[in-house]
């Protein structure tokens, strides 16, 4: 069993289902990617696994370590150390980068901030002081976000289009610091449509119409990435 199953989730939002049916399961330790086409339901699965509000009211069952998550918050779930990256970060207006990531430190120490700024390729002398706000790039912020989620010391942790935004050298301290968690015992989900973000997992599922496909080798689900979408006789293939 893994340590995170999703069993038969369906999900309507204003009457569309969104997610249909959908099972997967996510193995201790291991890097899963998550693809699929625009609106398949990729971030869908990432905030009804998180438990935010707005995605609740479903039918099938999330287990997480053996037991049902379904009816914890969203701030249970993260005490159970499960966190989430958005795929467009929010910003906290007034904080400083230091007191940004002490905040969901574990080791709240200065040494903390300047390790895991390097690790994310950002100059610690240069950002420490900054402000969390709009002076800070798209890539900047979303790197602030990302070294925000190592010094958490997640158990699983689901990045949603961790690249988006992020420059080629960033990309390559990104892929090194996914191999950092995943040498911690982190369980990732990486939410992509980058077959370089793809190539760091370990195995994929493709995602379509709020259900997966297929799963299996990176090779076999990459063929998606070579046209629009794998052929397959599917009930959920685009008209
Ligand atoms: N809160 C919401 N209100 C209305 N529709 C929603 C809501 N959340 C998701 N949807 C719809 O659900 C579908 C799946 O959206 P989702 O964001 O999960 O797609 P995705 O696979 O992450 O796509 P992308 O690759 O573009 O990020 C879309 O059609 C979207 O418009
Ligand atoms: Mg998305």
């Amino acid at each position: 069993m893994g340590i995170l199953e999703v069993k038969n989730l369906s999900l309507s939002i204003n009457g569309s289902k969104i997610l249909n049916g959908l099972s997967v399961s996510f193995q201790e330790g291991h890097i899963h990617a998550v693809v699929g086409p625009n609106g398949a339901g990729k971030t869908t699965l990432g905030y009804t696994i998180m438990g935010l509000e707005g995605y609740r009211d479903f039918t099938g069952d999330i287990i997480y370590k053996g037991k049902s998550i379904k009816n914890l918050s969203v701030y249970e779930r993260a005490r159970k150390n499960i966190t989430l990256a958005w795929q467009e970060p929010a910003r906290f207006e007034g904080l400083t980068v230091e007191d940004f990531i002490k905040s969901s430190a574990k080791n709240k120490s200065r040494e903390t901030v300047t390790d895991v700024l390097e690790k994310v390729g950002m100059s610690p002398g240069e950002y420490i002081n900054r402000a969390v706000d709009k002076g800070l790039s798209g890539g900047e912020r979303k790197r602030i976000e990302f070294a925000s989620i190592l010094v958490m010391e997640p158990e699983l942790v689901i990045l949603d289009e961790p690249d988006s935004g992020i420059d080629v050298a960033s990309l390559n301290n990104m892929f090194k610091a996914i191999k950092f968690l995943k040498s911690n015992g982190t369980t990732v989900i990486l939410i992509t449509h980058s077959l370089a973000v793809l190539k760091q997992a370990e195995d994929a599922f493709l995602l379509c119409h709020g259900d997966i496909i297929q799963s299996g080798s990176i090779d076999k689900v990459s063929v998606y990435f070579k046209g629009k979408c794998i052929p397959c006789d599917h009930k959920n293939l685009p008209e």
